[in-house]
C-alpha cells in the first residue's frame, strides 16, 4: 500500500494536482463511469475480449496504482452515454501517440526515447517499437529479459540485416541490469551508508531511463560501471550485516 500511495502522490503532485483539487471540491468520489461499466461481469459472456482487457488492467501495475481509464484514453468518465463516453478514446493510444500519452507520467523514459531512431521511425510509418510493444498495454508489467530479446529479434535479425547484433547486446545489458537489481535490494536492506544507497538508487533510475535512448553502447558502458559500484556496495553491506 505504501508503494501505491507514493506512486499516486508522485503523479498527482506533478500533473494532476489541479484536477485532484477540483475533484475533491466538486464530487464526493471518483466519477469514473468507464471502469464502473467495463468491469461488469456480464461481459464475460457477451464480450469476452472486453472483459479480459479489464481484468488485465486491474491486476497490472497501473490498476494497482488506481489509474483511471481516462488517464490514457481520454473520453468522458462522467456519463453512461455510450457515444459521449467513448468520443476519441482510441486516439491517444494510436501507435504514434503512445509515447506522449505514457510520457505524460513517465517523463524520463519519454525524453530518452524521443532521441532514438525508433521514435523517428514510429512517427514516420510505425516501423519501430513503441512503449506498449515492450511493456504491454492494458496488461502493463515488469519487463523480462527473455521477452525483450525476442521483441528485438522480430526486426533485428540476419534476414532483415538491420543491426542483427542488437538482440544479443540488449540481452547482455538486461541480464546485467537484473544482477544489479539483486544487489540493489540486498544493499538497500543491509548497507549502513544510507547516502550511498540513495545515490546508487538515483543512478539506477537514470540508467533504466537512459536505456530508452537505444544508444546501446553508451548504456552498456554505464551498466558495467554501475554494476561495479553495486558490487563494491554489496561487499561492504555484507560486512555491515556481520557487524550488527
Ligand atoms: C497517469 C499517469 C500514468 C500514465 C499515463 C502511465 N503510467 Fe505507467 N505508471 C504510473 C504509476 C503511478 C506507476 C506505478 C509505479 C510507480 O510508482 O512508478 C506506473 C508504473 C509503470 C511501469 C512499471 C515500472 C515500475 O517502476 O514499476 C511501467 C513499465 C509503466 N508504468 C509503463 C507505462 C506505459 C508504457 C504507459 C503508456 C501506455 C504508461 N505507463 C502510462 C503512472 C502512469
Ligand atoms: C455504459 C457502459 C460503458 C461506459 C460508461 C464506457 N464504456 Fe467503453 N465500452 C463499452 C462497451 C460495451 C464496449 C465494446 C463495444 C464493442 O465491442 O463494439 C466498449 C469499448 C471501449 C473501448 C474499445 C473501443 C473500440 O472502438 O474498440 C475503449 C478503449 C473503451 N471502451 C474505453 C472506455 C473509456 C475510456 C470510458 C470512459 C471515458 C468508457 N469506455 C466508458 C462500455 C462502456
Ligand atoms: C496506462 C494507460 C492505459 C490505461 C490507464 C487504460 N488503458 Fe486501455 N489501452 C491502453 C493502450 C495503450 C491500449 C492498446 C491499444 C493497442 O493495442 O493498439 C489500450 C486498449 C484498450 C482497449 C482495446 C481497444 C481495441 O483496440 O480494441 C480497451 C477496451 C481498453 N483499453 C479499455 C480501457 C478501460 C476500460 C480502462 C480503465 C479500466 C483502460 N483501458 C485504461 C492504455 C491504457
Ligand atoms: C524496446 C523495448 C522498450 C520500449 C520500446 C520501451 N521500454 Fe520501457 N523498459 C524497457 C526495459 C528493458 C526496461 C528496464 C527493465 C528493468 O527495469 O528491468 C524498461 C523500463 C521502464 C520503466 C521502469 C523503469 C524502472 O525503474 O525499471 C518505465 C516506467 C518504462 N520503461 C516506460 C516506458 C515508456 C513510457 C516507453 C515509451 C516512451 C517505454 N518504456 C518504451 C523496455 C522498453
Ligand atoms: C518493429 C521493428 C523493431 C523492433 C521490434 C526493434 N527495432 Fe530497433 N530499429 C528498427 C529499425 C527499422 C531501425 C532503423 C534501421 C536503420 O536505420 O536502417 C532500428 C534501429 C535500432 C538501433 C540503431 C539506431 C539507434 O537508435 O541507435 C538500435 C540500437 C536498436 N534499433 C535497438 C533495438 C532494441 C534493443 C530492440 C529490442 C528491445 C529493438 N531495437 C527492437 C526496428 C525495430
Amino acid at each position: 500500500m505504501v508503494g501505491t500511495a507514493k506512486g499516486l502522490i508522485m503523479w498527482y503532485s506533478r500533473l494532476f494536482f489541479v484536477s485532484l483539487l477540483l475533484a475533491l471540491v466538486t464530487s464526493p468520489a471518483w466519477a469514473d463511469k468507464c471502469h464502473e461499466c467495463h468491469k461488469s461481469r456480464d461481459f464475460k459472456v457477451t464480450n469476452k475480449k472486453l472483459y479480459d482487457y479489464n481484468v488485465d488492467f486491474e491486476v497490472s501495475v497501473h490498476g494497482i496504482a488506481e489509474l483511471e481509464c481516462t488517464d490514457c484514453h481520454g473520453g468522458d468518465a462522467t456519463t453512461d452515454n455510450f457515444e459521449r463516453a467513448h468520443k476519441g478514446v482510441l486516439d491517444p493510444v494510436r501507435y504514434d501517440k503512445v509515447p506522449e500519452t505514457c510520457g505524460s507520467c513517465h517523463e524520463e523514459q519519454h525524453d530518452a526515447f524521443v532521441t532514438s531512431d525508433h521514435y523517428k521511425l514510429l512517427e514516420k510509418d510505425g516501423s519501430a517499437p513503441s512503449c506498449v510493444t515492450c511493456h504491454g498495454s492494458m496488461d502493463m508489467d515488469f519487463i523480462f529479459a527473455s521477452r525483450v530479446k525476442s521483441t528485438c529479434q522480430f526486426c533485428h535479425n540476419h534476414e532483415s540485416e538491420t543491426y542483427p547484433e542488437v538482440p544479443g547486446q540488449a540481452d547482455f545489458i538486461l541480464s546485467k541490469i537484473n544482477i544489479i537489481k539483486g544487489y540493489k535490494s540486498f544493499v538497500e536492506a543491509h548497507a549502513k551508508d544510507k547516502d550511498l544507497v540513495k545515490d546508487l538508487a538515483v543512478a539506477y533510475d537514470q540508467l533504466t531511463a537512459r536505456w530508452h535512448s537505444f544508444d546501446l553502447d553508451g548504456v552498456e558502458a554505464e551498466t558495467r560501471e554501475l554494476l561495479g559500484e553495486y558490487r563494491q556496495a554489496k561487499a561492504q553491506a555484507m560486512k555491515d550485516r556481520k557487524d550488527k
